[in-house]
């Protein structure tokens, strides 16, 4: 069968392979699930893995298949697969235990081995194919209600994780009744983080580097109440005397030095969520770090990684997606904005990717099957 492949750490290496179709027989314990992949997005990380600054193949191949936001349809099932019926609509998840005892208990998202496993992007193949198979263990089952917007599950499992590890910090608190935030970079992952704390009530002000005036994201922004502001006519720190400082900021711009401009606009007892993979060598000088440090301390806040996205989130992420359509019928779609069919287009999902701002794209990704 066809599948999308790179050579990890060679530019420009993306072209389709042959490889064989999965067997049920390959996942232990008759727990087997044959996907027929229906859709799979692709994003910054499949970017940088193709600029071959980011990615490892699975031991004994010199090709990694790409892909991890995937959405299929069940094919076949193994003897002890009780959850999943064939006809199902499902979402798996990216990383998959390696050897500490967070992986044992459930956690990968929180492994503390240096080598990780995700499927698409470190050491296993993705889901740039036309099947996959995988234990049942690792499948989320998707209601057809949001079948057509289920590829934007995977994204939006990171900034459910994101969240909900802030509220578990802030249980320091006793109390915390957040109000407003701010969302730091507008592209596919900030959309879907202002889609999600507006889900959450707050006041939401979204930051991007674009002039607003004819931008969809704005436009998106605006149509489910947030605001939208260009950081080049009003940086994060000055948006404070407009807006006041914020309970919780959310970074997701994939530009470093604005994570101080972040830290210094934060209310007493806020939260900063960063999420951004920076892979280059990018340094910050004249950083007001006795202020920083000072507001920091004073005001009890605090700042915090987060990386990738269990069961559990990906869970979370199935209930935001139905509010989300109950709410703002039709808004996830608006996201969808480049669908490319067939795997052998792979060029033309890499040329909206690698010029994301000449197309207006928002989400490019494949229709591998209907
Ligand atoms: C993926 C995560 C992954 C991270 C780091 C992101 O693009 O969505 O699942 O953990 O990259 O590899």
């Amino acid at each position: 069968m066809k599948a999308i492949a790179v050579t990890p750490k060679t530019a420009n290496s993306v072209r389709v392979v042959e490889v064989d179709k999965p067997k049920l027989t390959e996942i232990k314990d008759g727990r087997g699930v044959l996907v027929e992949v229906l859709r799979v997005g692709a994003c910054g990380t499949d970017r940088e893995i193709n600029a071959g600054e980011y990615g490892v193949a699975p031991k004994g191949f010199d090709f990694l298949v790409l892909g991890h936001e995937n959405f299929g349809r069940v094919a076949q099932i193994g003897e002890n697969v009780k959850e999943l019926t064939v006809g199902d609509f499902v979402v798996a998840s990216v990383r998959r235990p390696g050897r500490s005892f967070y992986d044992k208990i459930g956690t990968p998202d929180f492994t503390t081995d240096d080598k990780y496993y995700e499927r698409g992007i470190s050491r296993l193949h993705g889901f740039m194919s036309e099947f996959y198979a995988e234990s049942a263990d690792f499948l989320v089952k998707i209601p057809p209600a949001i079948a057509n917007i289920a590829v934007l599950l995977e994204p939006l499992s990171i900034i459910e994780k994101g969240l909900k590890q802030a509220s578990d910090i802030q249980e320091r608190l006793k109390i915390w009744r957040p109000k407003t935030a701010a969302v730091l970079g507008t592209g596919s992952v900030g959309l879907l983080t202002t889609l999600a704390l507006r889900l959450r009530g707050y006041e939401v002000h979204g930051f991007g580097k674009d002039k607003g005036k004819g931008y969809l994201n704005a436009e998106l922004c605006e149509a489910i109440g947030a605001t939208y502001d260009s950081t080049l006519e009003l940086s994060v720190t000055e948006s404070v005397k407009k807006y006041g400082e914020y309970d919780l900021i959310f970074e997701c711009t994939g530009y470093s030095p604005i994570i101080f401009d972040a830290m210094q606009s934060l209310n007493q007892n806020g939260i900063l969520i960063l999420s951004s993979v920076t892979g280059g060598k990018r340094k910050t000088d004249k950083v007001p770090s006795d202020k920083i440090n000072q507001q920091f301390v004073l005001g009890n806040r605090i700042m915090f990684g987060t990386v990738n996205a269990n069961r559990e989130h990906f869970e979370l992420g199935v209930k935001d997606l139905a509010l989300s359509e109950a709410m703002y019928q039709g808004w996830l779609s608006r996201m969808l904005t480049h669908k490319v069919e067939g795997l052998e287009n792979y060029e033309k999902v890499f040329d909206i990717l690698n010029n994301a701002a000449k197309y207006n794209a928002i989400k490019v990704y494949f229709e591998v099957n209907k």
